[in-house]
């Protein structure tokens, strides 16, 4: 969508972090934004910074943990924006934890949030983004730990993040015949506010409770992260670009090629494994037949 002056979007967690820093790159391209976050105080103190900064901002407190949330701010933005181009499905959360020592509670509430609120907010956004015949954008925030494994305790994160690129990979094919682009950002560290993400927990996923968000180190490093300011701003130059996947530490690819090889090496033994071959499987009949 190269042309992105008066276009309408609809960010979620752009209270905070990359959200905001979006909501920021938008504005200053002129787009009108509807901001939508949990957190109603920090969202009235980011609507009144950007329209200070003469930004055509709206603001609405959505829970993307609920379905009914979700609906009612699509409707609200239609009614406040009349049409919506752009959805950033950005809204997450973290905690740290091992698999069989998390709470369910704690593994509901990272699914219903970095999972369960892209759903939402594709369901409720993508037939209003097709409604208006423009061009149109969906971007939803995954992670490096939605192409890798984020180490021990990253559980629910990690599955719900390869999630997130499943969908987006899946959104890609279906709107290939829509003037409608599609992205995936795979941040690496950037430094926000992730780290209060229990603050931002609903009560129905139990008590808010001081577990880390990470079991490892990854978590410290945040804080000399990327300025999410400067990830709003590649948001918006792949959102400009159709670029599908989005990563915002290009040292990354490292990571990935070694996961890939890994899988390699379970085809190569798979290929190379008797019981295949004495069954005669597809894939391995060259080796019997040769
Ligand atoms: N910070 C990083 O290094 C990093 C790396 C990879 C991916 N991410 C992802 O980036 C996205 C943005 O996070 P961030 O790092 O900017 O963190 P952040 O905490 O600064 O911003 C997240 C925002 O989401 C909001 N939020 C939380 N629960 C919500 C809910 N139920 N409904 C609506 N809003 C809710 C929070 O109030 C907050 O304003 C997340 O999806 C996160 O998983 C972050």
């Amino acid at each position: 969508m190269q042309e992105v002056e008066g276009k309408v979007a609809f960010i979620t967690g752009a209270a905070s972090g990359m959200g905001l820093g979006m909501a920021r790159a938008f504005s200053r391209a002129g787009m009108s934004v509807m901001l939508a976050d949990i957190d109603a105080e920090k969202l009235a103190a980011v609507e009144a910074e950007l329209k200070a900064a003469g930004a055509e901002v709206a603001s609405i407190r959505c829970d993307v943990t609920e379905e009914q949330s979700v609906f009612a701010a699509a409707e609200e933005t239609i009614k406040v924006f009349g049409k919506v181009n752009v959805l950033c499905n950005n809204a997450g959360v973290s905690v740290g934890g091992l698999t069989e020592e998390l709470s369910q509670k704690d593994w509901d509430w990272v699914q219903a949030v970095n999972q369960q609120g892209v759903i939402y907010g594709l369901r409720a956004f993508l037939p209003k983004i097709k409604a208006t015949g423009e061009a149109g954008h969906v971007m939803s925030t995954s992670s490096m730990a939605g192409l890798i494994n984020a180490g021990p305790g990253w559980g629910p994160y990690n599955a719900t993040k390869f999630a997130v690129v499943g969908i987006m990979e899946v959104l890609y094919s279906e709107l290939k015949d829509f003037p409608i682009g599609v992205s995936v950002l795979c941040p690496g560290g950037v430094n926000t506010n992730i780290f209060d993400a229990a603050k931002h927990r609903p009560e129905k996923y139990g008590e808010l409770d001081d577990r880390p968000i990470a079991l490892n180190d990854i978590g410290d490093t945040l804080k000399f992260g990327l300025d999410p300011d400067v990830v709003g701003e590649l948001v918006l130059a792949g959102i400009r670009q159709d670029q599908f996947y989005i990563f915002t530490d290009p040292r990354a690819r490292i990571w990935v090629e070694k996961r890939f090889d890994r899988i390699m090496q379970g085809f190569n033994w798979s290929r190379d494994c008797e019981v295949l071959i004495a069954a005669d499987a597809p894939g391995t009949v060259w080796k019997t037949k040769s």
